[in-house]
């Protein structure tokens, strides 16, 4: 059997793991997958059919409806639908057929860079490397401030912050598949990094483990 490489990225939101992922996807050429953007997709789909975000069985019927190759960041990154993505990720039946949809992906080859909240815990526990890339709420708050102003938006920064702290809660408190790190994950703190040394960090935590397999 081909071996596929896999690099499993956790963290909550706004810590810079989607940047790290697509960097690290280019640099080693391997696919990538943002699983929160099923998650989004799920609730986009509720949303856009004006139904509540508690109703489960449409909410299944929306999670194997997923094309992984057809989700669209631009419609999905909307900050109302991160908001409700995390609502529809509670229920463990729509978790049941996304994830099994996040494994097919991540077993074609040459492998992949998936990133999410349960990818090294539940998701892909078997990965080459797990990554848990975190960063103070504040920094996170200041962060995302800054993205909306860089845009011409305007934004509170204390709304921002109370926001990401009842995303952190929702994500690290539901029952199944909360966001922790891997028992076997490399931590890495963004809080005083800029993304350049996030990825020469993570550069090098991955560079060591092939060193080693190729020794052995
Ligand atoms: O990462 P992103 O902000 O796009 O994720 C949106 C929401 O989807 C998260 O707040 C989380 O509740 C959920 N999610 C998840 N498991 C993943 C990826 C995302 O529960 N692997």
């Amino acid at each position: 059997m081909t071996h596929v490489f896999t690099i499993a990225i956790d963290g909550p939101a706004g810590a810079g793991k989607g940047t790290l992922a697509r960097r690290l996807a280019d640099h080693y050429r391997l696919n990538l997958l943002d699983t929160g953007l099923t998650y989004r997709a799920v609730a986009y789909a509720l949303i856009q059919h004006a139904l509540p975000l508690e109703n489960v069985s449409a909410a299944e019927t929306a999670a194997r409806q997923v094309d992984l190759a057809k989700l669209d960041r631009a419609v999905l990154s909307a900050h109302a639908v991160g908001e409700a993505a995390s609502k529809v990720a509670v229920f463990p039946s729509v978790r049941r057929i996304l994830v099994e949809k996040q494994r097919e992906f991540a077993k074609t080859p040459p492998g992949a860079v998936l990133d999410g909240r349960d990818i090294g815990t539940v998701v892909c526990p078997d990965a080459d490397i797990k990554l848990y890339v975190t960063a103070s709420a504040e920094v996170r708050a200041r962060r995302r401030l800054a993205e909306i102003e860089s845009i011409g938006g305007t934004a509170d920064f204390t709304e921002i912050l109370a926001d990401i702290v009842r995303r952190d809660e929702r994500d690290m408190g539901r029952a199944d598949s909360p966001l922790k790190p891997a028992v076997d994950a490399h931590l890495l703190d963004t809080s005083e990094m800029a993304i350049e040394a996030a990825f020469l960090a993570a550069m090098a935590i991955i560079d060591d483990v092939l060193a080693k397999r190729n020794k052995a």
